[in-house]
């Protein structure tokens, strides 16, 4: 199955139960190779990105099961320290386990990332953190060799830019690096505390995580674990805008609506009617939707740009011309030209999208650019009329657990073809 077929114009309405953050299991995965026993991850997704962690960590010797929703990871028999080159060919943010395998081996070797679909993506800050705690790097045919000879040092670091992957990268460095290690501008996003939250939990001592200065302790040992992952704020914020074009009604269910605030004011101001309770998240999309103020990515708690490119989407079909500034990554636009195949109105310009609503989208054939494009084209194949064909939907598969079947069961007639 590798293409998506759906017939647009169908209204959701219905129960989604949220699946686990990609973006914390990702780091966590790569913190249980720092134990000295099994670790049990609870509400863990079924997605292309936690496959390929499993196949990194088993290269490095652990021995993984995954049953239903729960990741047991055993790391006792885990010495290596080089990740596969195909293994971080296939998945850029397998760059967070060099932080982990220099802390538990001192020593790493992976294949410097490309980049990516969204940019050059560089690993400039972490490497510099890295060196700054007394790892080596040196790169020679493409392959990062880095080295601690006797061990990773705390110290202090400032981050130029409050990155996500840089953060985790010296958190799971500094968790038994010797002395203190001091985080200035680390990133506040939800899954860096729950990094923090579960490496505590194994016996780490970190204080401050998803502030922005994060202290880590050294210590000897980490012990085995259990942890439950947070819920993906992204995926909440898919079908939420999924509900929004086809005037649905659905409620979210196992959210955390502190996690998406920015995201919760988009949705209203666009006129769709959300209410919290607890952990679930209703959504009423009776109205058209309206264009909404000028929206600007930035770094947690500020609008997320992985919810850009399904509010974007969502956008294409509001009353009146929106705007959309993204200030995190260089090349995030790509997916425009596929939503403007089904009939969207976007124009864009550097950092800069505008996007004047339409009536109608209509459906076609199209091809996923990244991960959060092809969100956005499924949400938009949702209302156009008639069919849409998306190609390519490994992209999707790396961060959405079962989304044709989710939405299947909410009353969207979608299929793989
Ligand atoms: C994480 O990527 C997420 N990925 C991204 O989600 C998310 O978009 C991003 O954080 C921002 O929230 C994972 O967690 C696996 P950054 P990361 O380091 O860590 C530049 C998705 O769709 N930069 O905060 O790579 C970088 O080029 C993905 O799930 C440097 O210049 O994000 C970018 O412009 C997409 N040098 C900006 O900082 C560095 O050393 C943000 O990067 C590192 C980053």
């Amino acid at each position: 199955m590798s293409k998506i077929l759906i017939k647009g114009g169908k209204r959701l309405e219905g129960e989604i139960n949220l699946q686990g953050a990609k973006n914390s299991v990702l780091p966590i995965l790569a913190g249980t190779l720092l134990c000295n026993d099994k670790c049990i991850i609870h509400n863990c997704p079924n997605i292309a990105d936690v496959e390929t962690s499993i196949k990194i960590l088993e290269a490095l010797g652990c021995v993984c099961e995954m049953e239903d929703k729960t990741l047991t990871v055993d790391p006792r028999n885990a010495f290596g320290f080089q990740i596969p080159d195909d293994l971080m060919r296939e998945m850029r943010s397998s760059v967070v386990f060099l932080g982990a395998i220099i802390g538990k081996t001192s020593k790493a070797v992976i294949s410097s990332p490309g980049g990516c679909e969204l940019g050059p993506r560089p690993i400039d800050l972490h490497l510099s953190a890295l060196k700054k705690m007394g790892v080596t790097v040196t790169e020679e045919h493409g392959f990062l060799y880095c080295e601690a000879k006797k061990g990773p040092v705390g110290t202090e670091i400032t981050l130029g830019f409050p990155s996500v992957g840089a953060t985790e990268n010296i958190i799971l460095t500094a968790v038994k690096a010797k002395g203190l290690t001091i985080i200035h501008n680390a990133a506040k996003e939800p899954e860096i505390s729950d990094l923090a939250d579960f490496l505590n939990s194994a016996g780490a001592r970190i204080y401050g995580g998803g502030s922005d200065t994060v202290y880590i302790h050294g210590v000897d040992t980490l012990r085995g674990t259990e942890h439950t992952i947070i819920p993906d704020r992204i995926v909440a914020a898919t079908y939420m805008a999924c509900c929004a074009v086809t005037g649905g009604e659905l409620v979210l269910k196992g959210a955390m609506p502190s996690h998406i605030t920015s995201i919760l004011s988009v949705f209203r101001d666009s006129g769709c009617d959300v209410r919290v309770s607890g952990k679930t998240l209703k959504v009423n999309a009776k109205n058209k939707i309206l264009r909404v103020p000028t929206i600007r990515s930035l770094v947690y708690p500020g609008f997320p740009t992985d919810a850009g490119p399904v509010i974007i989407a969502m956008l294409c079909k509001a009353k009146g011309t929106s705007v959309f500034v993204e200030n995190i990554f260089e090349n995030r636009f790509r997916y425009a030209d596929e939503l403007k195949r089904l009939g969207a109105k976007i124009e864009t310009q550097g950092k800069i999208a505008v996007i004047e609503g339409v009536d109608n989208l209509s459906g076609a054939t199209c091809k996923c650019t990244d991960l959060r494009g092809g969100a956005a084209l499924v949400t938009a194949g949702l209302c156009a009329k008639g069919e849409t064909v998306i190609d390519e939907i490994y992209h999707i598969q790396r961060g959405y657990d079962d989304i044709v079947n989710t939405l299947r069961n909410v009353g969207a007639d979608i299929q793989y073809i």
